[in-house]
């Protein structure tokens, strides 16, 4: 129930199955085409330019950030860059250490080897990895009990693009093996605006620069949400209006989803409110929070989560999570007195 929950949820940063089949459509190829996270671009363009310049594979990279926000898209677009051929697989898929060994052995030299959800690698499968990342080694065992030998094989050389919206769960030595780590952050209404225009002429749906902006503000700086935004108005205005996108339909229609000017739905409103109305604006703890909403942890860290704190909704303190004041304000509820004489950002602990 809970997953189901999440899954309807119009603005989950998360991947559904209907995204599936526009990705290779929507996704943009090439790093020119790639909208925002002008710093990431360029670093990431200077990363690329040096490797092609001294003809060496490129470093191994990291890219980290919620969901939805191009981790993947970038993965392909460096290996469009780089002209080589990406194998792509995730944590949870590499269940033994073999597995892995499997894969690094098929790797012909230049590849990309790009690994979703880097942080659920298991400790077995880890350290095959290691070796491999830094030395382009396989160390394997061949045969079993007292007649076992250790081999070490050669690799080719490869680069992993490994990509995580947890960070903190990565082990160090992991980590430190990634040459260039990435931060992606929420996107930039101009961007966000770009995106939903571009998605909207591939789509072939008109739009105008005020119904783009709409969509674009309330997809709380994800672009994948922007995208799935932009389908759900798309199908509002075929069927209620006259088939443009401009500001009057994308409100009605964004407004008929329950996503506030904010970008925020029901499942935020209803963390926001649990943390105020039934734990005195907190601090209270995650899990406290996910149990009194049937929510799961997981669901509230990686998807409400960041996005209420970046836009000052909610402190992450050692003891819990705490609402300021400007949640109470979006929520249309009054400060106690006494909170209001703290500072702005710090509603009463308790
Ligand atoms: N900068 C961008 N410009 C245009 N579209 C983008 C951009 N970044 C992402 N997208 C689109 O947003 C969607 C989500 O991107 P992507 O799958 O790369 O996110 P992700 O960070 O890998 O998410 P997850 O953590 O869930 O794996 C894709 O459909 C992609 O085409
Ligand atoms: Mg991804």
């Amino acid at each position: 129930m809970n997953e189901k929950s999440t899954s309807e949820r119009h603005i989950s940063p998360r991947k559904k199955q209907e995204d599936q089949g526009l990705d290779g459509l929507l996704r943009p190829q090439r790093l020119a085409d790639f909208t925002g996270q002008e710093r990431l671009k360029t670093n990431l363009a200077i990363l690329i330019e040096a490797a092609q310049a001294r003809q060496e594979p490129l470093d191994h990279i990291l890219f980290h950030g919620p969901p939805g926000l191009g981790k993947t898209t970038l993965a392909h677009v460096v290996a469009n860059e780089m002209n080589v051929n990406i194998r792509v697989t995730a944590g949870p898929a590499i269940e033994r250490a073999g597995d892995l060994a499997a894969i690094l052995t098929n790797l012909r030299a230049g590849d990309i080897l790009f690994i979703d959800e880097v942080h659920r690698l298991g400790r077995a499968v880890e350290e095959i990895l290691y070796p491999a990342m830094e030395d382009f080694v396989l160390d394997i065992v061949v045969g079993k009990g007292p007649g076992a030998k250790n081999v070490r094989l050669k690799l080719p050389r490869f680069t992993v693009i490994g990509a995580t919206t947890r960070l903190a769960l990565l082990t160090a030595p992991l980590r430190a093996r990634f040459g260039a780590v990435y931060r992606m952050d929420f996107y930039e209404q101009a961007a966000m605006e770009t995106i939903v225009t571009r998605g909207a002429r591939i789509l072939g749906v008109p739009i105008d620069g005020e119904g783009a902006a709409e969509i674009a503000r309330r997809s709380r700086g994800t672009p994948r949400v922007a995208l799935r935004l932009l389908r759900r108005v798309r199908d509002y205005v075929q069927v209620r209006a006259d088939g443009e996108i401009n500001r009057e339909t994308a409100v009605a229609a964004l407004d008929l989803l329950e996503i506030d000017h904010l970008g925020l739905d029901d499942l935020d409103r209803r963390v926001l409110r649990t943390i105020i109305e039934k734990f005195g604006g907190g601090p209270v703890g995650l899990d406290t929070i996910a149990a009194s909403i049937s929510e799961e942890s997981d669901t509230i860290m990686d998807v409400v989560e960041p996005y209420l704190l970046q836009l000052g909704f909610l402190e992450r303190t050692a003891r819990g999570r705490i609402a300021t004041p400007h949640a109470y304000k979006h929520l249309g509820i009054p400060l106690k007195s006494s909170q209001e004489d703290d500072a702005p950002n710090q509603p009463k602990l308790f």
